[in-house]
Protein backbone atom coordinates (compact mmCIF):
# COMPACT_ATOMS: atom_id res chain seq x y z
CA UNK A 1 0.00 0.00 0.00
CA UNK A 2 1.62 3.53 -0.82
CA UNK A 3 1.78 5.73 1.69
CA UNK A 4 -1.30 7.59 2.49
CA UNK A 5 0.43 11.42 2.57
CA UNK A 6 1.15 10.34 -1.35
CA UNK A 7 -2.54 9.97 -1.95
CA UNK A 8 -4.58 12.37 -4.46
CA UNK A 9 -7.26 14.68 -2.64
CA UNK A 10 -10.11 12.93 -4.81
CA UNK A 11 -8.48 9.57 -3.07
CA UNK A 12 -8.90 10.79 0.18
CA UNK A 13 -12.12 11.63 0.01
CA UNK A 14 -13.71 8.26 -1.55
CA UNK A 15 -12.13 6.90 1.18
CA UNK A 16 -13.14 9.49 3.84
CA UNK A 17 -16.58 8.52 3.03
CA UNK A 18 -15.79 4.34 3.31
CA UNK A 19 -14.39 4.80 6.84
CA UNK A 20 -17.16 7.36 7.94
CA UNK A 21 -19.76 4.84 6.82
CA UNK A 22 -17.62 2.02 8.50
CA UNK A 23 -17.19 4.06 11.56
CA UNK A 24 -20.93 4.58 12.14
CA UNK A 25 -21.44 0.70 11.85
CA UNK A 26 -19.13 0.44 14.60
CA UNK A 27 -21.03 3.41 16.84
CA UNK A 28 -24.55 1.30 15.62
CA UNK A 29 -22.46 -2.16 17.59
CA UNK A 30 -22.95 -0.51 21.22
CA UNK A 31 -19.64 -2.01 22.30
CA UNK A 32 -18.51 -1.26 25.69
CA UNK A 33 -14.40 -2.27 25.28
CA UNK A 34 -11.26 -1.37 27.44
CA UNK A 35 -7.84 -1.02 26.76
CA UNK A 36 -7.03 1.52 29.29
CA UNK A 37 -6.16 -0.63 32.14
CA UNK A 38 -2.42 -2.14 32.73
CA UNK A 39 -3.12 -4.89 35.23
CA UNK A 40 -4.03 -8.43 34.41
CA UNK A 41 -7.34 -10.51 33.45
CA UNK A 42 -8.62 -13.10 35.67
CA UNK A 43 -6.92 -15.83 33.52
CA UNK A 44 -3.58 -14.72 34.43
CA UNK A 45 -4.34 -13.62 38.05
CA UNK A 46 -5.84 -17.54 37.98
CA UNK A 47 -2.19 -18.88 37.68
CA UNK A 48 -1.64 -17.79 41.51
CA UNK A 49 -4.62 -18.73 43.15
CA UNK A 50 -2.32 -21.54 44.83
CA UNK A 51 -0.84 -18.36 46.43
CA UNK A 52 -4.04 -17.96 48.43
CA UNK A 53 -4.84 -21.33 49.19
CA UNK A 54 -1.52 -22.34 50.67
CA UNK A 55 -1.53 -22.95 54.66
CA UNK A 56 -0.44 -19.91 56.51
CA UNK A 57 3.37 -20.38 57.78
CA UNK A 58 4.67 -17.73 60.55
CA UNK A 59 7.90 -19.43 61.74
CA UNK A 60 10.71 -17.75 59.39
CA UNK A 61 13.91 -19.68 59.06
CA UNK A 62 15.58 -17.62 61.55
CA UNK A 63 13.30 -18.50 63.89
CA UNK A 64 11.17 -15.23 64.01
CA UNK A 65 7.44 -14.91 64.35
CA UNK A 66 6.69 -13.06 61.53
CA UNK A 67 2.86 -12.83 63.32
CA UNK A 68 4.61 -10.05 65.65
CA UNK A 69 5.96 -6.71 65.09
CA UNK A 70 9.48 -6.18 63.90
CA UNK A 71 11.67 -7.12 60.66
CA UNK A 72 11.95 -3.62 59.43
CA UNK A 73 13.63 -4.96 56.24
CA UNK A 74 11.58 -7.84 55.60
CA UNK A 75 11.96 -11.19 56.32
CA UNK A 76 15.41 -13.02 54.89
CA UNK A 77 14.00 -15.50 52.64
CA UNK A 78 11.92 -13.79 51.20
CA UNK A 79 15.10 -10.89 49.95
CA UNK A 80 16.44 -14.42 49.04
CA UNK A 81 13.83 -15.12 46.22
CA UNK A 82 14.32 -11.32 44.91
CA UNK A 83 18.07 -11.12 45.26
CA UNK A 84 18.54 -14.57 43.92
CA UNK A 85 16.15 -13.70 40.82
CA UNK A 86 17.88 -10.07 39.77
CA UNK A 87 21.43 -10.82 41.20
CA UNK A 88 21.46 -8.35 44.32
CA UNK A 89 23.09 -9.08 47.56
CA UNK A 90 19.72 -9.72 50.27
CA UNK A 91 21.24 -7.73 52.64
CA UNK A 92 21.17 -4.54 50.20
CA UNK A 93 17.45 -5.25 49.52
CA UNK A 94 14.29 -3.99 51.79
CA UNK A 95 11.07 -6.07 51.19
CA UNK A 96 7.98 -4.48 52.00
CA UNK A 97 4.53 -4.41 51.32
CA UNK A 98 2.91 -5.18 48.02
CA UNK A 99 3.39 -1.90 45.78
CA UNK A 100 6.43 -0.89 44.74
CA UNK A 101 4.87 2.28 44.11
CA UNK A 102 4.81 2.98 47.41
CA UNK A 103 8.53 2.40 47.79
CA UNK A 104 8.82 4.63 45.20
CA UNK A 105 6.78 7.89 46.54
CA UNK A 106 7.85 6.91 49.84
CA UNK A 107 11.94 7.44 48.88
CA UNK A 108 10.71 10.66 46.53
CA UNK A 109 9.54 12.37 49.66
CA UNK A 110 12.64 11.58 51.94
CA UNK A 111 14.39 13.25 49.68
CA UNK A 112 12.43 16.29 49.72
CA UNK A 113 11.18 16.48 53.29
CA UNK A 114 15.02 15.24 54.61
CA UNK A 115 17.38 15.38 51.57
CA UNK A 116 19.90 12.67 51.69
CA UNK A 117 23.34 11.45 52.66
CA UNK A 118 23.94 14.97 54.12
CA UNK A 119 22.68 16.76 51.16
CA UNK A 120 19.84 19.33 51.47
CA UNK A 121 16.28 18.50 51.43
CA UNK A 122 14.60 19.53 48.14
CA UNK A 123 11.89 21.02 49.85
CA UNK A 124 14.40 23.95 50.77
CA UNK A 125 15.66 24.36 47.32
CA UNK A 126 14.06 27.22 44.82
CA UNK A 127 13.76 24.54 42.28
CA UNK A 128 14.15 20.74 41.72
CA UNK A 129 14.02 19.45 38.04
CA UNK A 130 13.76 15.45 37.03
CA UNK A 131 13.99 13.93 34.18
CA UNK A 132 11.21 12.33 32.43
CA UNK A 133 11.85 9.63 29.38
CA UNK A 134 8.68 10.04 27.50
CA UNK A 135 6.88 8.44 26.29
CA UNK A 136 7.01 6.73 30.17
CA UNK A 137 4.64 6.14 33.22
CA UNK A 138 2.08 8.16 33.94
CA UNK A 139 2.35 7.54 37.56
CA UNK A 140 6.26 8.30 38.26
CA UNK A 141 5.33 12.01 36.75
CA UNK A 142 2.43 12.27 38.60
CA UNK A 143 4.87 11.72 42.10
CA UNK A 144 6.91 14.20 40.49
CA UNK A 145 4.29 16.60 40.32
CA UNK A 146 2.74 15.85 44.34
CA UNK A 147 6.05 17.40 45.33
CA UNK A 148 6.52 20.53 42.72
CA UNK A 149 9.39 19.31 41.18
CA UNK A 150 9.96 20.47 37.20
CA UNK A 151 9.63 17.70 35.01
CA UNK A 152 11.87 17.83 31.64
CA UNK A 153 10.80 15.43 28.94
CA UNK A 154 13.62 13.59 27.55
CA UNK A 155 13.21 11.50 24.32
CA UNK A 156 13.17 7.59 24.27
CA UNK A 157 14.88 5.95 21.30
CA UNK A 158 15.11 1.85 20.67
CA UNK A 159 18.06 1.89 22.87
CA UNK A 160 16.52 3.83 26.29
CA UNK A 161 16.33 7.06 27.35
CA UNK A 162 18.80 10.08 24.51
CA UNK A 163 21.58 9.53 26.34
CA UNK A 164 23.07 12.65 24.70
CA UNK A 165 19.84 14.80 26.11
CA UNK A 166 20.63 13.11 29.53
CA UNK A 167 24.32 13.84 30.38
CA UNK A 168 23.88 17.40 28.84
CA UNK A 169 21.38 17.89 31.75
CA UNK A 170 22.67 16.36 34.41
CA UNK A 171 26.11 17.75 34.31
CA UNK A 172 25.28 21.43 33.60
CA UNK A 173 22.90 21.71 36.37
CA UNK A 174 22.59 20.98 40.04
CA UNK A 175 19.30 21.33 39.94
CA UNK A 176 18.86 18.27 37.89
CA UNK A 177 18.56 15.75 40.77
CA UNK A 178 17.34 12.53 38.72
CA UNK A 179 15.57 10.25 36.19
CA UNK A 180 12.87 8.14 36.41
CA UNK A 181 13.85 4.81 33.92
CA UNK A 182 11.83 1.36 33.25
CA UNK A 183 14.88 -0.35 31.82
CA UNK A 184 13.44 -3.25 30.59
CA UNK A 185 10.19 -3.70 28.31
CA UNK A 186 9.23 0.02 29.25
CA UNK A 187 6.01 1.10 29.93
CA UNK A 188 4.06 2.13 27.30
CA UNK A 189 7.00 1.06 24.75
CA UNK A 190 8.30 -2.39 25.43
CA UNK A 191 11.75 -0.32 25.01
CA UNK A 192 15.11 -2.82 26.26
CA UNK A 193 17.54 -0.18 27.71
CA UNK A 194 21.18 -1.03 25.64
CA UNK A 195 24.33 -1.79 27.96
CA UNK A 196 25.68 1.36 26.87
CA UNK A 197 22.67 3.17 28.46
CA UNK A 198 22.56 1.66 31.74
CA UNK A 199 26.11 2.14 31.92
CA UNK A 200 25.84 5.54 30.88
CA UNK A 201 23.60 6.47 33.50
CA UNK A 202 25.17 4.80 36.16
CA UNK A 203 28.67 6.64 35.57
CA UNK A 204 27.57 9.93 33.60
CA UNK A 205 29.02 13.40 35.31
CA UNK A 206 26.25 14.42 37.17
CA UNK A 207 26.32 18.29 38.70
CA UNK A 208 23.69 17.43 41.96
CA UNK A 209 25.54 15.11 44.45
CA UNK A 210 22.25 14.09 45.51
CA UNK A 211 21.47 12.97 41.78
CA UNK A 212 19.01 9.61 42.26
CA UNK A 213 18.24 7.00 39.03
CA UNK A 214 14.65 5.62 40.17
CA UNK A 215 15.31 2.56 38.57
CA UNK A 216 12.16 1.34 38.24
CA UNK A 217 13.08 -2.65 37.34
CA UNK A 218 8.59 -3.22 37.00
CA UNK A 219 8.93 -5.53 33.71
CA UNK A 220 12.56 -6.83 34.82
CA UNK A 221 11.22 -10.50 34.01
CA UNK A 222 8.35 -10.34 32.12
CA UNK A 223 9.23 -11.86 28.66
CA UNK A 224 6.59 -12.78 25.85
CA UNK A 225 8.64 -12.93 23.02
CA UNK A 226 11.98 -12.91 23.69
CA UNK A 227 13.86 -12.96 26.75
CA UNK A 228 16.34 -10.07 27.54
CA UNK A 229 18.40 -9.29 30.34
CA UNK A 230 18.80 -5.77 31.63
CA UNK A 231 23.08 -5.00 32.61
CA UNK A 232 23.52 -4.52 36.00
CA UNK A 233 23.56 -0.47 36.78
CA UNK A 234 25.27 -1.26 40.14
CA UNK A 235 27.70 -2.74 38.87
CA UNK A 236 28.33 0.00 36.96
CA UNK A 237 27.90 2.13 39.18
CA UNK A 238 29.96 0.80 41.99
CA UNK A 239 32.59 0.57 39.07
CA UNK A 240 33.15 4.55 39.19
CA UNK A 241 32.56 5.41 42.95
CA UNK A 242 28.28 6.04 42.18
CA UNK A 243 26.81 3.22 43.94
CA UNK A 244 24.73 5.93 46.11
CA UNK A 245 22.94 7.00 42.46
CA UNK A 246 20.72 4.10 42.37
CA UNK A 247 17.71 3.39 43.81
CA UNK A 248 16.13 0.37 42.41
CA UNK A 249 12.49 -1.02 42.74
CA UNK A 250 10.80 -4.22 41.98
CA UNK A 251 7.41 -6.19 42.55
CA UNK A 252 5.52 -9.65 42.70
CA UNK A 253 2.42 -7.75 41.20
CA UNK A 254 2.69 -8.69 37.81
CA UNK A 255 4.30 -11.86 38.88
CA UNK A 256 1.52 -13.19 41.26
CA UNK A 257 -1.42 -11.08 42.17
CA UNK A 258 -0.90 -7.29 42.45
CA UNK A 259 -3.62 -7.25 44.77
CA UNK A 260 -1.35 -8.57 47.29
CA UNK A 261 2.44 -9.52 47.06
CA UNK A 262 5.74 -7.76 47.96
CA UNK A 263 7.32 -4.86 46.63
CA UNK A 264 11.00 -4.64 47.35
CA UNK A 265 13.97 -1.39 46.71
CA UNK A 266 17.62 -2.48 46.54
CA UNK A 267 20.36 0.54 46.90
CA UNK A 268 23.87 0.80 48.37
CA UNK A 269 24.74 -0.06 51.75
CA UNK A 270 24.34 3.51 52.55
CA UNK A 271 21.24 4.46 51.45
CA UNK A 272 19.87 0.86 53.02
CA UNK A 273 20.43 2.21 56.24
CA UNK A 274 19.15 5.80 55.82
CA UNK A 275 16.10 4.27 54.28
CA UNK A 276 15.78 1.96 57.01
CA UNK A 277 17.00 5.23 59.78
CA UNK A 278 13.24 7.11 58.07
CA UNK A 279 11.30 3.59 58.09
CA UNK A 280 11.75 2.77 61.85
CA UNK A 281 9.90 6.16 62.48
CA UNK A 282 7.48 5.50 59.84
CA UNK A 283 6.53 1.55 60.83
CA UNK A 284 7.43 -1.23 62.83
CA UNK A 285 7.89 -3.48 59.98
CA UNK A 286 6.37 -4.83 56.91
CA UNK A 287 3.49 -7.61 56.23
CA UNK A 288 5.78 -10.30 57.13
CA UNK A 289 3.05 -12.68 56.80
CA UNK A 290 2.83 -12.17 53.38
CA UNK A 291 6.74 -12.30 52.60
CA UNK A 292 6.80 -15.76 54.21
CA UNK A 293 3.81 -16.92 52.23
CA UNK A 294 5.41 -15.29 48.99
CA UNK A 295 8.73 -16.63 49.49
CA UNK A 296 7.52 -20.14 49.91
CA UNK A 297 5.46 -19.78 47.15
CA UNK A 298 7.60 -18.40 44.33
CA UNK A 299 10.63 -20.64 46.39
CA UNK A 300 13.60 -19.36 44.04
CA UNK A 301 14.36 -17.42 40.81
CA UNK A 302 13.59 -20.92 38.74
CA UNK A 303 10.22 -20.92 40.28
CA UNK A 304 9.77 -17.53 39.20
CA UNK A 305 11.05 -17.76 35.73
CA UNK A 306 8.51 -21.25 34.96
CA UNK A 307 5.66 -18.73 35.95
CA UNK A 308 6.83 -16.14 34.03
CA UNK A 309 6.75 -18.13 30.89
CA UNK A 310 3.22 -19.69 31.65
CA UNK A 311 2.55 -16.15 32.06
CA UNK A 312 3.99 -15.06 28.71
CA UNK A 313 2.56 -17.48 26.77
CA UNK A 314 -0.86 -16.45 27.98
CA UNK A 315 -0.28 -12.72 26.56
CA UNK A 316 1.64 -13.80 23.66
CA UNK A 317 -1.61 -14.28 21.69
CA UNK A 318 -2.88 -10.92 22.80
CA UNK A 319 0.04 -8.83 21.85
CA UNK A 320 -0.13 -10.84 18.50
CA UNK A 321 -3.80 -10.34 17.99
CA UNK A 322 -2.25 -6.08 18.72
CA UNK A 323 0.45 -6.27 16.60
CA UNK A 324 -1.46 -8.58 13.82
CA UNK A 325 -3.79 -5.90 13.09
CA UNK A 326 -1.78 -2.94 12.97
CA UNK A 327 0.15 -4.70 10.59
CA UNK A 328 -2.77 -5.55 8.91
CA UNK A 329 -4.67 -2.28 8.98
CA UNK A 330 -2.02 0.64 9.43
CA UNK A 331 1.20 -1.72 7.46
CA UNK A 332 2.62 0.62 4.65
CA UNK A 333 0.21 3.81 5.22
CA UNK A 334 2.74 5.98 6.91
CA UNK A 335 -0.07 6.69 9.85
CA UNK A 336 1.62 4.95 12.68
CA UNK A 337 4.95 4.21 14.20
CA UNK A 338 5.75 1.84 16.95
CA UNK A 339 8.39 -0.30 18.46
CA UNK A 340 7.44 -4.00 18.78
CA UNK A 341 7.46 -4.79 22.34
CA UNK A 342 9.62 -8.22 23.43
CA UNK A 343 7.89 -8.26 26.79
CA UNK A 344 5.97 -6.28 29.31
CA UNK A 345 2.70 -5.08 29.73
CA UNK A 346 2.00 -2.37 26.63
CA UNK A 347 2.41 -1.44 23.59
CA UNK A 348 2.63 2.22 22.43
CA UNK A 349 1.76 3.55 18.81
CA UNK A 350 2.58 6.94 17.27
CA UNK A 351 -0.13 8.77 14.91
CA UNK A 352 0.73 11.72 12.81
CA UNK A 353 0.86 14.87 14.58
CA UNK A 354 -1.82 16.18 16.10
CA UNK A 355 -4.24 13.74 15.87
CA UNK A 356 -3.55 11.56 19.31
CA UNK A 357 -6.03 13.34 20.87
CA UNK A 358 -9.22 12.72 18.56
CA UNK A 359 -8.32 9.48 17.75
CA UNK A 360 -8.32 8.03 21.32
CA UNK A 361 -12.13 10.58 21.74
CA UNK A 362 -13.75 8.80 18.49
CA UNK A 363 -12.54 5.23 19.71
CA UNK A 364 -14.28 6.31 23.05
CA UNK A 365 -17.74 7.45 21.29
CA UNK A 366 -17.93 3.79 19.68
CA UNK A 367 -17.16 2.26 22.98
CA UNK A 368 -13.67 1.70 23.47
CA UNK A 369 -12.02 3.11 25.99
CA UNK A 370 -8.05 3.83 25.73
CA UNK A 371 -5.45 5.52 28.20
CA UNK A 372 -5.92 9.30 28.23
CA UNK A 373 -4.08 10.68 25.17
CA UNK A 374 -0.99 12.47 27.10
CA UNK A 375 -0.60 10.68 29.90
CA UNK A 376 2.60 9.26 28.67
CA UNK A 377 4.06 12.60 28.99
CA UNK A 378 4.96 14.88 32.11
CA UNK A 379 1.86 17.16 32.98
CA UNK A 380 -0.68 14.87 30.80
CA UNK A 381 0.66 17.34 27.61
CA UNK A 382 2.19 15.39 24.57
CA UNK A 383 3.59 18.02 22.65
CA UNK A 384 3.15 16.57 19.61
CA UNK A 385 -0.12 14.91 20.52
CA UNK A 386 0.67 11.73 19.02
CA UNK A 387 1.17 8.79 21.23
CA UNK A 388 -1.53 6.24 22.20
CA UNK A 389 -0.71 3.90 24.94
CA UNK A 390 -2.56 -0.14 24.16
CA UNK A 391 -2.81 -2.05 27.18
CA UNK A 392 -3.86 -5.50 25.52
CA UNK A 393 -3.04 -7.67 28.77
CA UNK A 394 -7.18 -7.03 30.54
CA UNK A 395 -9.89 -7.65 27.88
CA UNK A 396 -10.28 -11.09 26.13
CA UNK A 397 -8.81 -11.89 23.06
CA UNK A 398 -12.18 -11.45 21.39
CA UNK A 399 -12.82 -7.80 22.40
CA UNK A 400 -9.52 -7.25 21.84
CA UNK A 401 -9.55 -8.09 18.10
CA UNK A 402 -12.75 -5.81 17.89
CA UNK A 403 -11.23 -2.66 20.14
CA UNK A 404 -8.06 -3.06 17.69
CA UNK A 405 -10.20 -2.77 14.74
CA UNK A 406 -12.21 0.57 15.63
CA UNK A 407 -8.54 1.99 16.88
CA UNK A 408 -7.22 1.31 13.34
CA UNK A 409 -10.21 2.56 11.88
CA UNK A 410 -9.71 5.94 14.25
CA UNK A 411 -6.50 6.38 13.13
CA UNK A 412 -7.10 6.33 9.42
CA UNK A 413 -10.39 8.78 10.06
CA UNK A 414 -8.42 10.92 11.76
CA UNK A 415 -5.09 10.91 9.81
CA UNK A 416 -7.55 11.15 6.46
CA UNK A 417 -9.43 14.50 7.72
CA UNK A 418 -5.24 16.03 9.04
CA UNK A 419 -4.02 14.97 5.39
CA UNK A 420 -7.04 16.35 3.69
CA UNK A 421 -6.49 19.77 5.61
CA UNK A 422 -3.18 19.59 4.39
CA UNK A 423 -3.81 18.98 0.58
C1 LIG B 1 6.54 0.88 35.26
C2 LIG B 1 5.66 0.51 36.40
N1 LIG B 1 6.11 0.63 37.66
C3 LIG B 1 5.36 0.31 38.71
C4 LIG B 1 4.08 -0.15 38.55
C5 LIG B 1 3.27 -0.47 39.76
O1 LIG B 1 3.93 -1.43 40.50
P1 LIG B 1 3.38 -1.92 41.93
O2 LIG B 1 2.14 -2.69 41.70
O3 LIG B 1 4.51 -2.74 42.48
O4 LIG B 1 3.15 -0.68 42.74
C6 LIG B 1 3.56 -0.31 37.26
C7 LIG B 1 2.17 -0.76 37.06
O5 LIG B 1 1.61 -0.69 36.01
C8 LIG B 1 4.37 0.04 36.16
O6 LIG B 1 3.93 -0.07 34.90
Amino acid sequence: MSEWKNLTKSELLEMKSAYDKKYEEFKGLGLKLDMSRGKPSPDLLDLSVGLIDAPPTWTAEDGTDARNYGVLNGVAECRRVFGDLLGIPEDLIIAGNNASLELMYNAYMRLYCFGSLGSKPWKDLPNVKFLCPSPGYDRHFAISQAFGTEMITVPMTADGPDMDVVETLARNDASVKGIWCVPLYSNPQGVVYSDETVRRLAQMPVAADDFRIFWDNAYGVHHIFEEHEIADIFEYAKAVGNWDRIYYFFSTSKVTLPGGGTGMMAASPANVAEQLRHMSIQTIGPDKLDQLRMAHYLKNAEGIRTRMRMLGALLRPKFEIVLDILERELGGTGLVSYIKPKGGYFIAIDTLEGCAKAVVAMAKEAGATLTGAGATYPYGRDPRDTNIRIAPTYPSTEELGKAMELLCLCVKRVSLEKLLAEK
